[in-house]
């Protein structure tokens, strides 16, 4: 088993990533001092899969939980299904230590989260998230959120896990397309912080697609613990936490051009890590050959390069209206000098933007 520290001062917790954690959850909830009423928010295609599992796992430690499902997907994770979390919370009596856990994906643990977070101002909250994505990015770091009709996660928290558990033999059953999503962040980690694990990838693209063990245990744990120590010295994005969006900026440009429905998440960001790496080599930061490399193990990963159905107009314009961008400012996270090292501009020229833009479509 590995175990990845998240340190937040009084609200560090442990990432537990193995293949059988069942006594490490029983003797986790046991110290816990829970009530002995909790719940599990799944998703219809993970309930099914390993729902029982858990319930079995948590109700060996003394506490009695029910799994509640959302229908999988991004159309769950909005304020509706928040509600029906909540009113299952109070119908079942929970109290204030009664444990909230989230099996599934990044739907499921936003969700369950945000829930967390607000039923009665906050119960202990409890990570198992079975998507690569979720293992590696949504179930680190704190940030839970349900989306508007108007935009994505507008609604949300910063609200830390006490654990996060994961079972990489989960992973088997997630299809294929979910695998190269995850992927797709895990270059991300590579970019930003770690020139060594973005050759690994490179020089073992064909063991981790094929998710073997040791391939699939040694990608999962350098993620979480880059983005612990991201998380870990900027838990609130005041700063440094901002290099974890690299590719996010033209990312989510793309996710809201094709209506949220033709990309999922780590596809769109994807692309979004060619558009940064375009604007840094146009800007002199980077040299082709460090484009090149960018470009190539995206491929090698199934992720697309390019946006389909998406014009420069519309992706420029939508830049300006994400989270991330104050006082109309948009904020580029660029790659600096060599892979492993970026920095953050506010004043890549217009036309820069859109030059890379026009190559991504
Ligand atoms: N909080 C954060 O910091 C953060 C970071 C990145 C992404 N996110 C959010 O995460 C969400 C995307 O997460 P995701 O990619 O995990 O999507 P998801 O939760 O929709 O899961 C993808 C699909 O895989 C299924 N699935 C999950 N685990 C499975 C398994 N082991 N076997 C079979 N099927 C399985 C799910 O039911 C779903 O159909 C988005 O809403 C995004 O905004 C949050
Ligand atoms: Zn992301």
């Amino acid at each position: 088993m590995n175990i990845v520290p998240v340190d937040l001062g009084e609200n560090s917790y442990n990432i537990f990533i193995a293949r059988d954690l069942e006594k490490k959850l029983v003797e986790f909830c046991n110290k816990a001092h829970f009530s002995h009423r909790g719940i599990i928010i799944t998703d219809t295609n993970v309930g099914p899969l390993y729902g029982d599992r858990l319930k079995k796992i948590v109700n060996d430690s003394g506490i009695t939980v029910e799994a509640f499902q959302i229908p999988a997907g991004e159309g769950s994770k909005k304020l509706v299904f928040f509600e029906k979390i909540i009113t299952r919370c109070i119908e079942m009596g929970l109290d204030r230590r009664s444990p909230m856990f989230a099996l599934g994906g990044g739907v499921v643990g936003d969700i369950a989260g945000f829930a967390a977070a607000s039923y009665m101002r906050g119960v202990p909250f409890i990570q198992v998230p079975t998507s690569l994505l979720a293992q590696v990015d949504s179930s680190v770091g704190g940030k839970v959120a349900v989306n508007h009709p108007l935009g994505k996660n507008l609604i949300g928290a910063f609200y830390q896990p006490q654990a996060v558990f994961m079972n990489l033999d989960w992973l088997k059953t997630l299809p294929e397309r979910e695998i190269y999503t995850g992927l797709g962040e895990i270059i991300k980690y590579g970019i930003i912080y770690d020139k060594n694990f973005f050759s690994y990838l490179e020089d073992n693209s064909e063991s981790i697609l094929s998710l073997n063990n040791e391939a699939v245990e040694y990608i999962t744990s350098r993620s979480c613990e880059i983005k612990a120590a991201v998380v870990g010295s900027d838990e609130r994005e005041a700063g440094l936490r901002a290099i974890l969006n690299f590719g996010h900026t033209m990312g989510h440009s793309v996710e809201k051009n094709t209506g949220y429905a033709r990309y999922n998440h780590g596809e769109a960001v994807a692309i979004g890590m060619i558009c940064a790496a375009y604007i840094s080599m146009e800007l002199g930061l980077i040299g082709e050959n460090v484009f090149t490399r960018v470009e190539s193990l995206i491929k090698k990963f199934h992720l697309p390069i390019k946006a389909e159905d998406c014009d420069v107009e519309s992706l420029y314009s939508a830049i300006f209206h994400d989270k991330k961008t104050v006082d109309g400012r948009v904020k580029w996270i660029l790659i600096d000098g060599d892979i492993g090292q970026v920095t953050i501009k506010d004043n890549v020229p217009e036309e820069v933007v859109r030059k890379a833009m026009k190559y991504c479509i």
